[in-house]
């Protein structure tokens, strides 16, 4: 990835290499010393981690899938020991807490997430001793782990659904959704319901004599979340890793615990997926109010330890949608992700500045989650970049990330501006929907390969021969190493917002208004705490943008951070200048 145009001011530009050579403690002190205003502003207090309920409020979350962050034995794969060593680098980088997409044992069909044993960890990733280890060396530099809960679906090989599977008759016999078949051999579906990794989503079980309903792969069949003892199962599980000490959930596809109980068929809502199945409309099979009776439960459980919180993996149609997800008395999901940001996939102001209104105005005073990225989807700059400006708009992105009210969620080696790499022969897939798909759907293998880093072979990644997904063909060049010792990079760029984040009170906890609220080419909003104003003002296209901005006109303000282009060290908020997909954070004087 070129670093273009990003040249930061002097002064910036030492705070950069500081930033790179101070010990993580000193460095965020030091950022504040970068701007004379800056040093007036009492940097908030970090408490432990008990201590700090709130905490999940103004986080930033980092997304690591083990599998790719940090092989420590040379067996080709990410491991949980690989993690720990590497969390002085994630202490540096500023984030507050880890989320650890599934290690649990796993046949590893969706790699992780067809778990068969939810009290363990699978031997590729290590043992819960090197799990217990990674917890207690994280909760020394201050970072929380969060762990994926898999809820609606198990693997085909958990024991549950191998003695749910077994006859009709066992103790698991109403674990998971059987039905009868159809037709004249009576093994057909009992209706028009499709796998969101193509096809029937009802899979014939010949020890059974019936279908079992699943809403991913073959081998991930659904729980029955109707009867109780499934929800006792799995809320047991959520303190077992509690009681180990993590401080909370991502709960995978949360809102498909519950079906249609009478199995209508689901309306075609016209065109088909990228298996050649119709497209349906959700609404029997996503969304269930159920799922917010369980929620309700399930924050309770989560409430018996302090401190902890739920995230939610919640792709939902709207912001009233999102909004339920917290609860009517704030007692569901603390922080329920805002896909209606992050995945809108057009880079448009307007958009932009419409979800973050939504977010800010119709959540009840809850918290927003954005998240731009994550193991699902190609990364920022293929959903975003435009091939000649990547760098400036990946800056730009983080920019708005980071400095909103809203929690932030981020994905490994976006830091470095890492790019997806999607897999060039249908032989090489991993993700089985790469498979089944190809090639519409060349699979989720190009958003996971290995992070980068340093030039070494495999890119510092392992030292085994062949990886489970070769690196990048660009890592030689994109990489952490090389990225410390460049003050314009992606990474000293994250670094620098998430540290002005923790530091200056307007941006760590401070209100939110829009600014320019017709501006159709720059997003512009204020953060104000009692100790000071800070502006944030973002170019969304590719023509430089001169402006004036509302509220603060005629006032200067003196640059806290910049990207896409120079900036002079104190700008008039009368003739604010952009560069294309440049960006400004700056504090009012
Ligand atoms: C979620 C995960 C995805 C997984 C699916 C089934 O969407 O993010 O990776 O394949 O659930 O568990």
């Amino acid at each position: 990835m070129k670093n273009i145009g990003s040249k930061p001011q002097l002064p910036l530009l030492l705070a950069a290499l500081l930033l790179n050579t101070l010990s993580p403690a000193s460095a965020s002190a030091q950022t504040t010393t970068t701007s004379p205003k800056t040093t007036t502003h009492t940097p908030p207090v970090r408490v432990s981690l008990e201590q700090d309920n709130d905490w999940w409020k103004t986080a930033v979350f980092y997304e690591i899938y083990p599998r790719s962050f940090q092989d420590s034995n040379g067996d080709g794969i990410g491991d949980l020991n690989g993690i720990t060593e590497r969390l002085d680098y994630l202490k540096a980088l500023g984030i507050d807490a880890i989320w650890i997409s599934p290690m649990y044992p796993s046949p590893q069909v969706d790699f992780g997430y067809d778990i068969s044993n939810y009290e363990d960890v699978d031997p590729q990733y290590g043992t819960l001793k090197d799990f217990d280890r990674l917890v207690a060396e994280a909760k020394k530099r201050n970072i929380r782990i969060v762990l994926d809960a898999v809820m609606n679906h198990t693997s085909d090989k958990h024991p549950w659904f191998i003695e749910s599977s077994s006859s009709r008759t066992n103790p698991k016999q109403d674990w998971y959704v059987w039905v009868d078949g159809k037709g004249p051999d009576g093994k057909q579906p009992p209706n028009n319901w499709i796998s969101e990794f193509g096809h029937s989503a009802w899979q014939w079980d010949p020890k059974r004599n019936q279908l079992y309903y699943h809403k991913f792969y073959i081998q991930q069949p659904d729980l029955n979340w109707r009867n109780p003892a499934v929800e006792k199962a799995m809320f047991d599980t959520l303190r077992f890793w509690m009681d180990r000490g993590v401080s909370g959930f991502r709960l995978d596809a949360i809102p498909t615990l519950f079906e249609d109980p009478q199995l209508r068929d689901a309306a075609p809502i016209g065109g088909t997926n990228a298996y050649g199945d119709p497209k349906l409309d959700p609404s029997l099979t996503d969304n269930l109010p159920e799922v917010h009776d369980v929620l309700k439960r399930m924050r309770k459980v989560i409430n018996e330890y302090p401190g902890r919180m739920l995230i939610g993996e919640t792709y939902l149609p709207n912001i009233t949608e999102l909004s339920k997800m917290y609860g009517p008395n704030h007692d569901e999901l603390q922080l329920p992700m805002d896909m209606n940001l992050g995945i809108t996939n057009k880079l448009d102001a307007s958009i932009f500045r419409q979800k973050i209104n939504e977010a800010e105005t119709q959540l009840d005073a809850n918290t927003a989650l954005f998240v731009f990225d994550n193991h699902d989807n190609p990364r920022i700059a293929a959903r975003y970049g435009d091939g000649v400006h990547d760098d400036a708009i990946e800056k730009m992105l983080a920019t708005v990330l980071f400095t909103t009210k809203a929690a932030a969620l981020m994905y490994y080696g976006d830091e470095i501006g890492m790019p997806t790499t999607p897999p060039t022969r249908v032989e090489d897939v991993k993700d089985p929907i790469g498979r089944t798909g190809w090639p519409k759907e060349k699979g989720r293998d190009g958003e996971r390969t290995p992070m980068q880093w340093d030039a070494s072979k495999d890119a510092g990644f392992s030292t085994a021969n062949q990886t489970w997904l070769p690196a990048a063909p660009n890592y030689k060049t994109i990489n952490v190493k090389a990225e410390q010792a460049d003050p314009n990079s992606m990474l000293n760029w994250y670094k620098k917002l998430i540290a002005l984040r923790k530091t200056n009170p307007a941006l760590h906890s401070g209100n939110f208004t829009m600014l320019n609220p017709d501006d159709p080419n720059v997003l512009s909003y204020e953060r104000a705490s009692s100790s000071g104003k800070v502006v944030v003002a973002c170019n969304f296209t590719a023509q430089p943008q001169k402006i004036s901005l509302t509220g603060d006109s005629g006032r200067k303000a003196h640059i806290l951070a910049a990207s896409g282009g120079n900036q002079p060290a104190t700008i008039n908020l009368n003739e604010v200048e952009l560069p294309p997909f440049g960006s400004i954070v700056a504090a009012v004087e």
